[in-house]
Parts: structure tokens; C-alpha cells; sequence
């Protein structure tokens, strides 16, 4: 049975920096799109009127690619109620029931910093706010296995976890979803794809500015919380996972968390944490702060598919460019036919994938320069090159959970076997090593993957393209 659509968006935290930069945004090609007639009900403590939240609105449209269609601007100012009030207060929520008006299925999208989330989860329990809604949570999801698994029990407490949609937005692009495509639609990669024919994969997601206004958000996070821990496996999921049975989304899934549970958990020596120069006098960051703005991991998977194959995550704030790349590299021909067929230096044969800002998947393989000598060069061929998805992830996500659709959203088990891996490096970790701003973060990190052939860096858009 098809799942039926909210009728109604409450958004709490509608004044914050989220909203601001991605949701409305998104709410704007939701209305042009006509996908967007429900009511929204912004929630936050200011006192706001609903025509400086208008202006809000307007400003942040504006800025995230302008104004291209008045009336749908117009009639997205049109859907918006506004709701002061303190999230403790059962007051808000039962001016939230009276703003709902006649609507039943409200989705409430939780938009607001992490240690609310429980607080506004169960207030909209005790105000019978939850029954047949769906509530949205935003990442981070908990902050260690045990903060996840509270959040778990208290939403699982209210919700049914059909109606618990968690973001992650990675999973909302598209060149990410074509990485689920790409393995299954396929049938030449299977048989290569593991550990006989592949010798590692690493996955860099880099960003060549710094954490900007967000350090007092980034001192409770840092970088393993912010993005590896989430976005990067994610990406390992995919990569590694099993074929689902179907098309179901639960098969999806199954087959995602049996990927985290079979990774080994992380001790001290398979991570390096690093910090750019002058991260600690950010505004909102401690003058002493060991926050890593860098990570670099290498984990393994203890499955047949995967045993003995390191996998090596990067990321870090203030890298040399911003880009998100994979690069699956494969084993040397067993026999040194020619000289260059297992070269000393530079890489065997791979697979790249470039997820952002552009997305590509190229094939490397060598080919014979003409000549007497039997020698040669690595060439990639695009089998993908630079395709923009028509959505942008939070539409397309915001859409897929008013229509009750989870697959592009993670699930209870695979949240707390995620956790299980990184728990044990979260507090027992070496000291953060400081790195030159636009560098490609401290030497530790290159040491981590020496014996597999260093770090791919991917190129900046503009030498890219
Ligand atoms: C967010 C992190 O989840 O993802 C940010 O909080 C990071 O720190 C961002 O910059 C990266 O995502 P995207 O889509 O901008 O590449």
C-alpha cells in the first residue's frame, strides 16, 4: 500500500543557519516544481513576525541562485505560519496543534541542534503531535554508540521507524545513488569486485575552506563526527554491500548495515587526526581545542567479500581543493610481462569516481604507447562526465519523506553499527598534528597509506574539467 503524503511541514528551528542555506532553498524548487501545497509551520524561540520571516525567506532564495519565478516565491510565503516558543514548553506545541489546524500527518523536520532533538521528540509525544506524523532528524545522529542508541530509544518511543526519516544528505545525490546503479546494473564488475582483483580503495571528500562561522558547532563535532562517520560510510556501503534481494528498500538496507557491522572496529593506530593552522583562533573555538579539522582512517572489512582489503578515508577542512572523490584500485597482473606492467611508481589500474563538484566514473587501464618497445601509458576512459542530478539533495530528500519513502535515509541498525566502529577511537586517539592551510593535511596521513600506493588527490574542479 502506497504511503499517504504529509499534510503539513512543521520545521522546527526555521530561524537557524540550515534553513537559511539549504532548506528553503529547496522548499522554493519544491513549489515550482509543484511537489510543495502543504502548510509549513515554522518553529524557533524568536519573536518573530511572519514578515520578517518572509524576508528571511526571500533573502535566502535570493542568494542560493536567485529569484527565477515570482509567483512560486510568493506562494511559498503563502504556506508559512510561524510558531514562537521555547521547545521545553508544552505551550509551543500546543500552539503548533492550533497552527496545524486541520491537518493530520504533519512531518516534523528537526532542523535544530542535536541535544534538542530529544527534548522536541518527546514533547511532540506528550502533545499527541505524533500520531500518524513522521519526524525528520537531522545528522549528526547522536554523538557516540550510547548517545545514538538513547536517541533511538526515546524516537523509537514516540515513532514507529517507518516514520523516523534520519538525513544524511550525501545520500540524496545523485552521483551517489548512481554508485548503487552502476554496481548492480553492471554485470562485468562483479566478478572484480573484491578482494582478488581489488588491492584498496580510498575515499577523499576535501574542502579547501574552514569550519567559517561554525566552530562552536565544530568543537563538539570534529571531523570524524561531521562527515566520515556518516557521509564516507555511506559511500563504504555502497561500495562494499552485498546485492539487495529486491528493489525494496529494506533489502537496502540489510545489506547496508551488514557492511558496518562487519567492519573491525577502529583502534588509535588506524587514524590520524589533524588541525589547520589557526583553526584554534576561530571565533567559538578553545585556544587549547585537540578538535580534528582532518581525519584520515583505514579500516577494514572482515568479510569474504572484503577480507584483508584496506579502505582508507580522508577528509579535512582547508585541504588544497574542494572535491570528493573514490578511486577502487586494482591488483597488478600476477605475470611482469613488460616492464611497465606493474609499475614501480604511479597507480595500477582503477576505478574513479568523482562525486562532487562535478560527477565523473572513469575506468583506468594502460594501452601501448606506439613504438618498438612494449611499453605504455595509464588511460582513463569516461564512462560518466560531469552530469548534474535534477534535484538537489534536500528536495529530493524533504520530498521522499513527506511521501513516506525511506530508502535514501539510514535506518536504527545501521546508525549504531556505524557508531560501534568509531566508538573506541572517539575519546582514545593520538593528539591532533597541526597542517598548512591549502595542503593536503599532516605527513602522518600519508604514512597511514604509504604501502598501498599513497593518497590519490583529486584535482580541483577547474583542472578537472
Ligand atoms: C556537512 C558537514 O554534513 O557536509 C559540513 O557538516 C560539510 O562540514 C558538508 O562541509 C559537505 O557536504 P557537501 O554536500 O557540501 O559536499
Amino acid at each position: 500500500m502506497a504511503a499517504s503524503h504529509s499534510d503539513a511541514l512543521v520545521l522546527f528551528g526555521v530561524t537557524g543557519d540550515l534553513a537559511h542555506k539549504m532548506i528553503f532553498p529547496a522548499l522554493y524548487a519544491m513549489v515550482k516544481r509543484g511537489e510543495l501545497k502543504v502548510p509549513v509551520i515554522g518553529v524557533a524561540l524568536p519573536k518573530w513576525s511572519l514578515e520578517v520571516l518572509h524576508k528571511r525567506i526571500t533573502d535566502s532564495v535570493k542568494r542560493s541562485g536567485g529569484i527565477d519565478n515570482k509567483r512560486a516565491l510568493h506562494q511559498l510565503l503563502s504556506l508559512f505560519k510561524y510558531v514562537s516558543g521555547d521547545y521545553k514548553d508544552p505551550n509551543t506545541f500546543a500552539a503548533i496543534k492550533t497552527a496545524l489546524n486541520k491537518a493530520r500527518r504533519p512531518a516534523h523536520y528537526l532542523a535544530i541542534p542535536p541535544p534538542l532533538f530529544e527534548t522536541v521528540i518527546k514533547e511532540l509525544g506528550a502533545a499527541k503531535l505524533a500520531e500518524h506524523a513522521r519526524v525528520i532528524v537531522e545528522k549528526p545522529f547522536g554523538r557516540d554508540l550510547a548517545s545514538a542508541k538513547e536517541l533511538n530509544q526515546v524516537a523509537l518511543s514516540v515513532f514507529p521507524e517507518d516514520s523516523i526519516f534520519r538525513i544524511d544528505h550525501y545520500l540524496g545525490k545523485e552521483a551517489i545513488m548512481n554508485i548503487l546503479y552502476f554496481r548492480f546494473a553492471n554485470s562485468f564488475l562483479e566478478p572484480i569486485w573484491n578482494r582478488n582483483c581489488i588491492a584498496s580503495v580510498q575515499i577523499t571528500l576535501s574542502e579547501d575552506f574552514g569550519v567559517e562561522d561554525r566552530g562552536p558547532f565544530y568543537e563538539t563535532a570534529g571531523c570524524l563526527r561531521d562527515v566520515i562517520e556518516n557521509h564516507l560510510f555511506q559511500l563504504v556501503a555502497l561500495l562494499a554491500m552485498e546485492p539487495p534481494s529486491d528493489r525494496d528498500f529494506g533489502a537496502v538496507h540489510r545489506e547496508k548495515a551488514n557492511v558496518f557491522r562487519a567492519m573491525r572496529p577502529l583502534t588509535r593506530d588506524d587514524m590520524v587526526r589533524g588541525q589547520y593552522a589557526g583553526y584554534r583562533k576561530e571565533p567559538g573555538v578553545a585556544k587549547n581545542s585537540d578538535v580534528e579539522t582532518f581525519c584520515a582512517l583505514r579500516l577494514f572489512i572482515d568479510s569474504w567479500r572484503w577480507a584483508g582489503v584496506p579502505w582508507y578515508l580522508r577528509s579535512g577542512k582547508y585541504l588544497a581543493v574542494t572535491a570528493t572523490e573514490i578511486l577502487v584500485e586494482l591488483k597488478a597482473p600476477p605475470q611482469r610481462l613488460f616492464a611497465d606492467s606493474a609499475p614501480g611508481t604511479g597507480r595500477t589500474n582503477y576505478l574513479r569516481f568523482r562525486l562532487s563538484p562535478s560527477a565523473a566514473i572513469a575506468l583506468a587501464a594502460r594501452v601501448k604507447i606506439p613504438g618498438k618497445e612494449f611499453v605504455g601509458e595509464q588511460r582513463e576512459l569516461y564512462l560518466l562526465e560531469d552530469q548534474q542530478g535534477e534535484e538537489a539533495p534536500y528536495e529530493r530528500l524533504l520530498g521522499d519523506a513527506m511521501a513516506g519513502d525511506g530508502a535514501l535515509f539510514t535506518r536504527e541498525d545501521a546508525v549504531e553499527a556505524a557508531w560501534a566502529v568509531v566508538d573506541p577511537v572517539l575519546k582514545t586517539h593520538h593528539r591532533v598534528r597541526s597542517y598548512k592551510r591549502l595542503s593536503w593535511g599532516p605527513k602522518e596521513a600519508d604514512a597511514l597509506i604509504a604501502s598501498d600506493g599513497g593518497w590519490h588527490n583529486p584535482l580541483s574542479e577547474a583542472a578537472s574539467g
